[in-house]
């Protein structure tokens, strides 16, 4: 009711208290329930797949993947049909305790491979509440050998090529799938953030800035290189410069091809949020998580209709970097040949370089982007950055406090927003604010206690996805310091919260396990379930012996009205 509403500040819920267990906590008159596990079977034959904490190599993209991360609901003929992120893997759990954390043979490799990229699934709601459709025609694994297609102008570039594709138009694997994103014409949008990481070299390694800007050299974080040559950087110099995209996925139909979106850049990629601007273009709104690292704006040179398949679209456009100036007016600089220096190619192949030499702000870890659908505006989560003040960027790039990183060893984080011109997100200027600075107002009495809307009832740190529901509030989750010690004090397990964009008061609605992290929301048909993701979470949640197990949980409200 409006009372009940004002009383609580526009939230649905009364706020709830932080928790420190390993257990999901909720507001009264919620309930939830865990959908799928890492391990669980997506097809009838992997009914028994998960035994003694392990999966069989036969099994492993038969079942749902690790690390659950972006995540998104579709209509597909009626259906439900979730895209879902699996970021990465713990080969510790994963593979058997001899290996000690490290692949040992082929076979382990590729249980790691299969328990990462993406899974398609139907779900339905039974007497049970939600569950995955078992067989289901949309069930998917998508893997790092799924194979994908090249799309947008750096494909077949000689950037692009290697020995097992010399055309630069076939490549194997999306990864590192973090954050998500929903095209108007209903495909998925999965995005590639720290795919330096697979990469290694058993010889010498490339040299040069296209490499160590990005991170990659060294050892691979999995051994990969050391039982597969395309992820051996000695001998497949090139095969980084096909990960780091934007890939797109049609969840209606199980057999179609991946296609990576080259036009969209190539970063680590936190997500993807599209947006169609007023005079009809497409916006993709995209971050760029790294400490010192920019935010980006996607502009398609054409203007989509209702029922248009687009994806053309994001084959031809131009990408920008976002100036945020400090009296709070910002503009977006365009990537071209002028402004960068670069050609077009190279532009999309290294656009951390391009955006240096365009002259964008470096930011505090540029997490997920979301779009206010009740009015133009947008959000960011600049989710915490260590670096800010104190050193420099990967390229060098100054990172000295300005208006919109303003703290120094910033370990709390923010989220700012803008409103474009005009109303129209393809726009070149802007004004902004932030939302929220984070903090701890226990702990401190200066800026390091956060902004006025940060209580000691609702702190947290370190803000990461962040989605709107259709009543035009933002839901915000957390992947930070969860010791609840020291500056974190107070502020226990990571959370979801809600922030009310008009009143600019938030809300905890949700804790999770300790050790977890939350991420990803996407909502039923019907908006009564939410669906909300919880990646490496500690003790044996949620099978309470065992070992732990990445899931997606379903939330609901008992009295069976719309969530939120
Ligand atoms: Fe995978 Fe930046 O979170
Ligand atoms: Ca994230
Ligand atoms: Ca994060
Ligand atoms: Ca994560």
């Amino acid at each position: 009711t409006a009372a009940r509403a004002e009383a609580h500040g526009g939230f649905a819920f009364d706020a709830i208290d932080i928790s420190t267990d390993h257990q999901i906590h909720l507001p009264d008159g919620y309930q939830h329930k865990v959908l799928v596990r890492w391990g669980d079977a997506l097809w009838s034959e992997a009914d028994d797949a998960y035994q003694d904490g392990l999966v069989s190599v036969d099994m492993s993209d038969k079942v749902f993947g690790e690390n659950t991360d972006g995540m998104e609901l579709f209509d597909v003929d009626g259906k439900e049909v979730i895209a879902v992120n699996s970021e990465y893997v713990n080969p510790k759990i994963n593979l058997p305790e001899a290996s000690e954390g490290v692949p040992q043979t082929a076979d382990e490799v590729q249980i790691l491979k299969n328990f990462q990229g993406v899974t398609v699934m139907e779900i339905t709601k039974g007497d049970n509440g939600y569950e995955v459709v078992k067989d289901s025609p949309y069930n998917r694994r998508i893997t790092h050998e799924t194979e994908m297609t090249l799309a947008g102008p750096l494909a077949g570039h000689d950037l692009v090529k290697t020995n097992a594709d010399p055309e630069g138009m076939t490549v194997k694997g999306t990864m590192n799938n973090c954050g998500s994103g929903k095209t108007l014409w209903g495909t998925y949008l999965t995005c590639e953030e720290n795919f330096n990481g697979y990469f290694g070299a058993t010889g010498d390694m490339p040299e040069g800035e296209g490499y160590s800007r990005y991170g990659i050299g060294g050892e691979g974080r999995y051994a990969y290189e050391k039982f597969d040559d395309r992820y051996d950087l000695s001998k497949e110099p090139n095969e980084p410069h096909r990960h780091g995209f934007v890939t797109e996925i049609n969840p209606a139909d199980a057999s179609s091809t991946p296609i990576k979106r080259t036009a969209l850049g190539r970063f680590k990629h936190e997500n993807a949020e599209m947006v169609q601007a007023s005079d009809g273009r497409i916006v993709v709104y995209l971050g760029d998580d790294e400490r010192g690292e920019y935010l980006y704006r996607y502009v398609s040179n054409g203007t989509w209709e209702e029922g248009q398949d687009g994806g053309e679209l994001l084959n031809d456009g131009t990408l920008y970097v976002a100036k945020f100036h400090d009296d709070q007016t910002g503009e977006w600089l365009a990537l071209t040949p002028e402004t960068t220096g670069m050609n077009a190619a190279e532009i999309l192949a290294f656009t951390r370089m391009a955006a240096s030499a365009a002259g964008g702000t470096t930011m505090d870890r540029p997490e997920w982007v979301a779009a206010n659908p009740t009015k133009p505006e947008a959000y960011v989560a600049l989710t915490n950055n260590k670096n800010r003040g104190v050193k420099p960027n990967a390229g060098g790039d100054d990172t000295s406090v300005n208006a919109v990183n303003p703290r120094e060893t910033n370990n709390f984080g923010q989220i700012a927003r803008w409103t474009p011109a005009d109303g129209n997100h393809a726009a070149d200027d802007f004004t902004w604010d932030l939302y929220v600075m984070a903090g701890n107002p226990t702990v401190y009495d200066n800026v390091y206690a956060g902004s006025d809307n940060v209580t000691k009832g609702n702190m947290f740190n370190s803000p990461d996805g962040m989605a709107f529901s259709s009543d035009g509030m933002l839901w915000i989750q957390t992947d930070g310091d969860d010791s609840n010690e020291g500056e974190f004090e107070g502020q226990g397990n990571n959370q979801m919260l809600v922030g009310n964009p008009e009143t600019g008061e938030i809300a905890r609605f949700m804790t999770v396990p300790n050790g977890a992290e939350v991420t990803g929301l996407c909502w039923s048909l019907d908006g009564k379930t939410a669906f909300v993701g919880v990646q490496h979470p500690g003790g044996a949640w949620p099978d309470g012996d065992g070992k732990p197990r990445s899931s997606v949980v379903a939330v609901w409200r008992e009295d069976g009205s719309v969530i939120g």
